[in-house]
């Protein structure tokens, strides 16, 4: 049996008129240097689209996950849209490129993957969600309802070859060297859902079926590990195969109705509602958001790919984003305040230390009471 893998690459190169939009002659750019790819037996196949700011190059292939000349490739796609980028001072080129020399694979060096080894089942549907302005553990919560929630997935209840369940793969992504656990559900749910809750520590990394067919794979690249400092929040790419004893499509999209609360949006510094949109929508501008995800809809056949379908371009996902827009209008409101906005240590841009040192030997162990002499301003107020 052969298998194909489906990779996805992602960086922000440079985006118009702000942290906005790839402008189209990066994506023409990009989609020319995949289809050199494809003539030179890299790739099979491929798709090129952005999710607002972010540049997304959906691959098939079959040199296996993290295999250095598909990652060159994308690299090299990088590379060439960045020098465009930075000719046409296009703002931010170049942002998520944190080396001049490729090292064998993009992991480390910038760039978002998330990539999944198939053999190809009779019939392979497929969706791959791409979110701006926002990071990894936005995907815990849809993935945890796709997954583990009998709520949200029907097939869990009453598909037989769903019913065992799922394995996820948890990575602890503030540790600099990858750690994993395996956790089983719904056995262990409770220890799970303890660990995902915390979506700035615990991202999903991939679901497994409990017979070792593989579902799901998330980006979990962390640039600020790479850089040494905070320069954003990564977002994220994820891959989940549908149907065939796994969640059906309608399932897995199901699972973004809820708009919840992400970190991100602008500055990299704020909770914000993840709001699905079309393709047309992929395009953040609100206080720089609010986040958002595209989902596109795939099927592979003999490793080429069929489609997209654009998922979340039907009216019945109107009432989540009017429900997204609402809480995001509502969060607006209150301005630098937390949780709108994010606690200390998660913010992407902050002044604090320097507001602090500013006022050190001023903060005092004694209750500070204001001197002066209070005037009777009674006689005066006519
Ligand atoms: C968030 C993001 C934007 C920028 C903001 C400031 O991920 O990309 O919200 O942080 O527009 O951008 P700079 O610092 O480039 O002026
Ligand atoms: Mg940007
Ligand atoms: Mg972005």
């Amino acid at each position: 049996m052969v298998e194909t893998t489906i990779t996805v690459i992602k960086a922000d190169i440079g985006s118009l008129a702000g942290h906005v939009v790839v402008p189209d002659f990066i994506l023409e750019l990009a989609r020319k240097s995949l289809k050199e790819g494809v003539e030179k037996k890299i790739i099979n196949d491929y798709y090129v689209t952005h999710a607002g700011d972010d540049l997304e190059l959906i691959m098939t292939h079959t040199k296996g996950e993290e295999n250095e000349e598909v990652h060159r490739l994308a690299w090299d796609t990088f590379m060439k849209g960045t020098e465009k980028a930075r000719e046409m001072k296009i703002y931010a080129a170049g942002q998520d490129i944190l080396s001049d020399t490729f090292s064998g694979n993009v992991k480390g060096m910038g760039p978002g993957s998330a990539e999944m080894t198939i053999t190809e089942r009779k019939s392979e549907p497929f969706g791959i969600f791409m979110a701006d302005k926002t990071e990894p553990g936005a995907f815990n919560f849809p993935l945890f309802k796709m997954f583990a929630d009998p709520f949200n997935t029907a097939g869990l209840v009453i598909d037989p070859n769903l019913h065992q369940g799922f394995s996820f793969i948890v990575q602890d992504i503030k540790k600099e060297v990858p750690c994993y656990v395996e956790m089983k559900c719904p056995e262990e749910m409770y220890d799970l859902l303890a660990l995902l809750g915390s979506t700035g520590q615990y991202t999903i990394k991939k679901i497994y079926r409990k017979d070792g067919l593989i579902a799901a794979a998330v980006s979990t690249d962390k640039l600020h590990n790479i850089a040494g400092k905070y320069i954003g929040k990564d977002d994220p790419v994820a891959i989940v195969r549908a149907h065939s004893g796994l969640p059906a499509m309608g399932e897995v999209l199901e699972a973004f109705t809820l708009p919840h609360l992400v970190s991100g949006w602008m500055r990299g510094s704020h909770t914000g509602p993840l709001m699905p949109v079309d393709l047309e929508n992929s395009v953040c501008t609100r206080f720089d958001g609010p986040p958002r995800v595209i989902g596109l809809g795939f099927q592979i056949c003999n490793g080429q790919l069929v489609g997209p379908i654009d998922l979340f371009k039907d009216v019945a996902f109107d009432i989540t984003r009017q429900r997204a827009m609402e809480i995001a209008d509502y969060l607006r409101r209150t301005g630098p305040f937390q949780p709108h906005r994010l606690e200390q240590e998660a913010m992407e841009y902050t002044t604090l230390p320097g507001v602090l040192k500013k006022c050190e030997s001023r903060f005092s162990e004694e209750e500070i009471v204001v001197k002066g002499e209070a005037r009777d301003d009674s006689d005066s107020a006519e």
